[in-house]
């Protein structure tokens, strides 16, 4: 079956369409409102408070083409199936259907005559194994049994494999996964994902959310059972013209061949080739999502795709401008699938213009940089000129005939932390480098301490920013408005947190807050013991930590009333109210309080809780004098 790319993104989303399923755009590339990501990373990402139990305002079967940047397999980017964009077919449910129709509705789209056609005999399945937290799951099995796939092609994985969470905490549930078979012959009767692995290509994952990871690692179920699924529109279209690999459909073949007519074909390398081709297109979307190169965040990763395929071209021996030539390609096949590609357009090419022409002056300050640290390596050569051949000759020839020289410590990690940290040269660029010139020169090294060491100095840089990030703190800090308006908020979270240790008669008797201290009183017939401080410390840092976040809403005096919210005093309030509510990253409810603020948008970078002293205020009331640390 010859298919393209854009007739399986219309199919897919048709197709749902006539399953009931609203239609969505694809959100931006760079998350909104969500710092702890750059990038989206999978279609279910945008989704998160929906899945987590917000009302959708397009209702519960949603699908949509969501495009996606994963740069965690950047090194297998030249490869069959990886890829740092890509687009990702989803369909949801937010608490309507589940295992059952969702599995049935996947097998229909792929295999049925009036869309995809897959022969079914060319398909496996995995299901989740069981593990402490929850059992095997053997309802899905029975459904793809039930749809005729043999027991055979059903495999059991662990959660190493089958499942999925976007990260550490937050949603996270078991999946099965879909794949289809990609070596030459036919399928054994007895193949399968486990015992056959590298000749099947997972192509559809659908993810059956139960759970919600809290930071203590604790799962709790979720307040409805969801589906998530996401199958990669590369691979399914590979898959669906009998290619192997990605590269071979419509939406990369004609970039790669326009790459070799322009390097010319004696030169044309087909690895090199696909990591242009893909970290372009990549580029391409970033930009149109209102990325820029620079050297922090979403930004450099942008710029490294960006360096890491001009790199490619000057490797192909082409060194003239050329990477907006490859971006028009890309948007020509996108502006009028995404709408920021059409308005983006001169964005694109002037930005991708721009770096080009300053990577053009940093490679070759870069390169004649890293020529003298690596003739610093080799101090006993004089005049050293590597761009004259003759030169690179004599050396190379210097070089083989000297076993001692051989060794030479030539490049060390030193030289390269310099050269990332001043010219942000992206190290697989300098080890590329490296590994290039040691293999003209013939010289060893030992790449992997090179590394290692380098990591390290990595790791005090960060330890560095770090350090920069706890002055941030103290320069916010300088502000005593601010220090005032946080130490506020915490005195909320601290309310609640007092009346969960030691009881529902806490409440608020008093609150004094300068810009050194909290001076807290509240009612309490005792003195706290040093473990019920030590956990109010602990939880209150916990969701400082979080971090969380702190919005208001205005309301009649009256409906707060009939709402489960804190007060103190209630006459004193005015008939319209503020009602503060602070709530953790899971969007669990921390706090909410009748408050005339003001209060800090999110707890972060306040810095650290501490009590000072409890005491004794009046009779049935006691006092607590707490600060924010660094
Ligand atoms: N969220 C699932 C994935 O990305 C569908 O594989």
């Amino acid at each position: 079956m010859k298919i393209t790319s854009s007739e399986i993104r219309k199919k897919y989303l048709e197709f749902f369409k006539t399953k009931n399923h609203a239609i969505l755009e694809s959100a931006p590339l760079i998350p909104e409102n969500d710092p702890s990501v750059l990038f989206n990373t999978a279609g279910m990402q945008p989704l998160v408070p929906y899945l987590l139990g917000q009302k959708h305002p397009m209702w519960k079967k949603l699908a949509d083409v969501q495009k996606c940047v994963r740069t965690w397999d950047i090194d297998e980017v030249w490869d069959n199936s990886h890829l740092t964009f890509f687009e990702m077919l989803g369909n949801w449910s937010l608490g309507d259907y589940f295992k059952k129709e969702s599995i049935e509705w996947s097998y229909e789209l792929l295999t049925s005559k009036d869309w995809l056609a897959i022969d079914s005999t060319w398909l496996a399945v995995t299901v989740f194994e069981w593990d402490e937290s929850t059992p095997r799951d053997d309802f899905s099995a029975w459904v793809w049994e039930s749809l005729w796939i043999p027991k055979s092609r059903i495999s059991y994985m662990w959660a190493d494999d089958n499942w999925w969470a976007a990260w550490p905490t937050w949603p996270c549930w078991p999946d099965t996964e879909i794949f289809y078979w990609v070596w030459e012959w036919e399928p054994k009767a007895d193949s399968n994902v486990k015992n056959d692995e590298k000749n099947w290509m997972e192509i559809w994952n659908n993810v059956f959310m139960e759970y919600n990871r809290l930071p203590d690692w604790k799962l709790v179920n979720l307040p409805a059972q969801n589906v998530d699924t996401g199958m990669w529109l590369e691979r399914i279209t590979a898959t669906l013209n009998w290619v192997k690999s990605v590269y071979e459909t419509d939406i990369f073949a004609d970039v790669l061949t326009k790459i070799k007519e322009i390097v010319g074909t004696p030169n044309y390398n087909e690895r090199w080739a696909r990591i242009i081709a893909d970290h372009l297109r990549a580029a391409t979307h970033m930009i149109a999502d209102w990325a820029i190169p620079k050297n922090v965040d979403q930004g450099y990763v942008l710029r490294r795709l960006i360096r890491r395929a001009i790199r490619e071209f000057f490797k192909m021996n082409y060194e003239k401008p050329v990477i907006s030539e490859i971006a028009k390609m890309y948007i020509t096949k996108f502006e009028d699938v995404y709408i920021s590609v059409k308005t983006n357009k001169s964005k694109i090419i002037d930005e991708l213009n721009k770096e080009e022409e300053k990577f053009g002056k940093t490679i070759k300050n870069w390169i004649k940089e890293f020529e003298k640290k690596f003739k610093i390596g080799i101090k006993w050569w004089p005049d050293w000129n590597y761009e004259d051949i003759e030169y690179r000759k004599k050396l190379k020839g210097f070089l083989e005939n000297s076993e001692k020289n051989k060794k030479t410590s030539f490049f060390s990690w030193k030289d390269m932390f310099h050269l990332f940290d001043t010219y942000w040269f992206p190290l697989e660029m300098t080890l590329e480098l490296l590994e290039e010139k040691s293999n003209e020169l013939n010289i060893e090294y030992n790449k992997n301490s090179i590394i290692e060491e380098f990591e390290e100095e990595f790791k005090k840089h960060q330890e560095l920013s770090k350090a920069w990030a706890e002055q941030k703190f103290k320069w916010w800090l300088a502000d005593t408005g601010e220090i005032t308006t946080a130490y506020h908020t915490v005195t909320h979270i601290m309310l609640e947190w007092l009346s969960r240790i030691l009881g529902e008669h806490v409440s608020q008797a008093g609150s004094n807050i300068t810009a050194e201290r909290i001076r807290f009183d509240f009612t309490h017939w005792d003195r706290m013991t040093d473990e019920q401080i030590a956990k109010l410390e602990k939880f209150v840092n916990e969701m400082i930590v979080a971090p969380c976040t702190i919005v208001f809403k205005e309301t009649s005096k009256d409906e707060a009333k009939n709402s489960w919210v804190r007060w103190v005093f209630w006459e004193r309030y005015p008939d319209i109210v503020k009602v503060y509510t602070i709530t953790d990253p899971s969007w669990k409810i921390v706090s909410q309080e009748l408050c005339w603020g003001p209060h800090i948008e999110s707890t972060e970078w306040i810095g650290k809780f501490k009590i000072l002293k409890e005491e004794s205020s009046s009779a049935w009331v006691r006092r607590i004098k707490a600060i924010l640390e660094k």
